[in-house]
């Protein structure tokens, strides 16, 4: 790629010059598809009708960013409220059309910019950030800062890492700062076998602590079983109180919530008094803490020491990340349908 994006759009030849220079015309238009790629991108907000495969500029890495060579994208639970214009509004940003969605992704290291030193080209890489205005990961490329990017834990494949970085990054976070848990401590995981849910169960093992998982239908309770929560129960069951006491009779210390509703509710009044709630934004209806313990909001966040301290924790032991089904790019409107369904762990989009 020796033309920048942006040039491209402003080149134009005078007319009497077209001819005595068809030559660098051609070279011109070669270069100018070698400047392109596939892309799920929208022309506007709306419904499932808006994701099209267009042929879009590839975006250019700037000093401190990376341009991936995408293999497969992450499908986030959040995507069709992105898609519907639900983040540029709560966010109060300018969108830029053609939009391409996709926050988390992994790929092959295409480029570099001038001041990243960590990671070359050719790196197995995956990465996540949120609307990002040079375009998201439904996409042949795309373009991340390399603080929010990182190697590939050796035990993941691509479809894998590409699922990883937001739900794991959160799950983290709501783990380690902001319920603070600590060895021993006994967590409630709600909604234990989606996308965030079946990371923490595992991350909370690997903290340390007894994990009490509420995970959906029996297939959800074996799937986190195998993950290694210490008891597990259906969380649209009558028992989840009942198993709860029995787990932990004076109360359990801590919850990581990420579905709201009465059953959440009902199951959170098991959190013993002085005990903590945290639940990552977005989560609706958003959960109500029983008398005198405390309830956060939080967001995920990426960076460096962040993404080293997951791949750390994963690369402890064996741990599963679970991608349920994967599409091919074509197919980004049936992936996204596919979060409303019943399914265990993540959903993937199969770019390369
Ligand atoms: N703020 C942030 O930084 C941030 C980052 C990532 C995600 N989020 C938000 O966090 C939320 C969770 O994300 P996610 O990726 O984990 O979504 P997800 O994969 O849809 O996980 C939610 C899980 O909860 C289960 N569930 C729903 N009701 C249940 C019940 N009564 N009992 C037991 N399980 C139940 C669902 O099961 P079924 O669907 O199979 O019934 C699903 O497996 C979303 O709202 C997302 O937008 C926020």
């Amino acid at each position: 790629m020796t033309l920048l994006n942006s040039q491209l759009h402003n080149f134009s030849y005078p007319e009497s010059r077209f001819n005595l220079r068809s030559k660098n015309v051609m070279t011109q238009t070669k270069e100018a598809k070698e400047n392109t790629m596939r892309a799920v991108a929208l022309d506007r907000f709306g419904g499932p009708e808006t994701l099209k495969i267009q042929t879009v500029p590839i975006p250019e890495a700037g000093a401190d960013e990376i341009l991936i060579h995408v293999e497969s994208a992450g499908v986030g639970a959040w995507d069709p409220f992105e898609r519907e214009g639900g983040f540029v509004e709560v966010l109060g940003s300018t969108p830029k059309f053609p939009y391409v969605l996709g926050t988390d992704g992994a790929g092959t290291v295409a480029a570099v910019g001038g001041k990243v030193k960590e990671l070359k080209e050719g790196d197995r890489v995956y990465g996540a950030e949120l609307g990002n205005p040079k375009g998201g990961f439904y996409a042949e490329y795309a373009v991340v800062k390399a603080e929010n990017a990182s190697l590939i834990p050796s035990t993941l494949n691509m479809d894998q890492a590409a699922v990883l970085p937001s739900d794991g990054l959160t799950a983290l976070k709501g783990l380690e700062e902001v319920l603070r848990l600590q060895q021993d401590d006994s967590v409630m995981i709600f909604g234990a076998s989606g996308g965030i849910g079946h990371l923490a169960v595992q991350l909370a093992k690997r903290l340390g602590a007894r994990v009490f998982a509420v995970a959906s239908g029996e297939d959800g309770v074996n799937f986190v079983k195998g993950l290694g929560a210490d008891t597990a129960v259906d969380g649209r069951s009558n028992e989840v109180l009942d198993v709860a006491r029995e787990f932990a009779p004076k109360g359990i210390d801590a919850a990581l919530v990420t579905a709201g509703g009465e059953s959440t509710d009902r199951a959170l009044s098991a959190i013993r008094p002085g005990g903590r709630i945290a639940y990552p934004n977005g989560v609706m209806p958003v959960p109500k803490a029983p008398a005198r313990v405390s309830v956060d909001a939080f967001d995920g966040e990426g960076g460096r020491d962040a993404i080293d301290r997951l791949n750390q924790l994963i690369e402890a032991g064996p741990f599963e990340v679970h991608v349920d089904r994967v599409f091919p790019l074509e197919q980004a409107a049936a992936a996204q349908a596919a979060l409303e369904e019943h399914h265990l762990g993540k959903i993937a989009l199969r770019v390369g």
